[in-house]
Order: C-alpha cells, then sequence, then structure tokens
C-alpha cells in the first residue's frame, strides 16, 4: 500500500490542486493532503478554514484524507508513515523551489518528493490571483470549487 503525503498553503484551494489530488487518487491508495504554514507568505484563510474547505472540496474521493499541520513536512511525513511527498508543478518558475525544497526535505529525512505536472488548463491557478479577483469583483467561479467560491465572497464581498 502507498501513503503519499501532498503539502500545501491551500489558501484557498483551488481547481489546479484538485486536479493534482484527484490524480493522485487514482495513482496511489492514500492520499494525506495537509494544509500547512508557508513562511514565506501572508496567511489569509486560517488553518481551521482551509481545512474546511479541503474536506468540501475532496469529500467525493474515498481514499483522500485531509488535515492541518503547522510545523515541518518532514515530521508530519514521519508521524504519518507515507511513501513519499507530492507537490504539483505548474511551470518551471515553480521548478526552482520546488526542487530544493525537495532536496532539504531529502537532506533531512530521506523522504523522496515526486512532481505530477499540472494540465495546461490549469497552470495558470494560484491562490493569491483567485483572491485578487473575488476582492475586485471578478468571476472565479470556474476556478474554485462551489464552497470555496462562496467562502471567498463571504470574505471578500
Ligand atoms: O502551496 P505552497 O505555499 O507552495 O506550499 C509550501 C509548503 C507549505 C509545502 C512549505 O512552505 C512547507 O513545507 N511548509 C512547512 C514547513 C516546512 O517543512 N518547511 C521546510 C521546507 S524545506
Amino acid at each position: 500500500m502507498t501513503r503519499v503525503l501532498y503539502p500545501g498553503s491551500f489558501d484557498p484551494v483551488h481547481n489546479g490542486h484538485l486536479e493534482i489530488i484527484e490524480t493522485a487518487a487514482k495513482l496511489f491508495d492514500e492520499v494525506v493532503v495537509a494544509t500547512m504554514v508557508n513562511t514565506t507568505k501572508d496567511g489569509v484563510f486560517d488553518l481551521n478554514d482551509r481545512e474546511a474547505m479541503l474536506r468540501e472540496a475532496t469529500e467525493h474521493l474515498p481514499n483522500v484524507t485531509v488535515r492541518m499541520f503547522a510545523g515541518l513536512v518532514v515530521d508530519l511525513a514521519s508521524e504519518m508513515e507515507a511513501d513519499f511527498i507530492l507537490k504539483g508543478l505548474r511551470a518551471v518558475s515553480d521548478f526552482e523551489n520546488e526542487l530544493q525544497m525537495a532536496q532539504m526535505n531529502n537532506a533531512a529525512s530521506g523522504i523522496h518528493t515526486l512532481f505530477i505536472p499540472s494540465a495546461s488548463s490549469s497552470s495558470f491557478l494560484a491562490s493569491k490571483f483567485i483572491r485578487d479577483f473575488t476582492r475586485f469583483g471578478g468571476d472565479i467561479s470556474k476556478m474554485v470549487p462551489e464552497s470555496v467560491a462562496r467562502r471567498l465572497r463571504e470574505r471578500y464581498v
């Protein structure tokens, strides 16, 4: 049985993340999606809200579980006995930072990171742009699950 950990900010989860989660759910026996703290980003939704949105968005996937963790990815991976960390790659610009994190995590604990490329149809999606669009009245309804769109509108409108 292969268990993978898909960590991220998910602030909030969008359709690009969901595509990666759905692909992972086909490839692996068990997928744990963890909303975590990225110290280089200002959080907008707190971890409880991000976790709730992830749960709503993934409830159709029986082998996917969701949790939050305010610590190191390698510690969560070890606690849950993950075989691999999983990350999505949208573009070459993502790669440098993702590679460095993968190497750091591998050096710290021996765990390997697997990358799944996003489909070109969702490779432009980013939580920060979705928040901006909502804040200034743009239409994000095709970019996020309905429950996320509702929470974004409640937050910004
Ligand atoms: O969706 P993001 O913002 O690209 O996800 C980045 C995230 C949350 C996975 C990264 O910031 C992270 O791993 N945070 C947890 C703390 C940690 O383990 N930092 C060391 C990374 S080498």
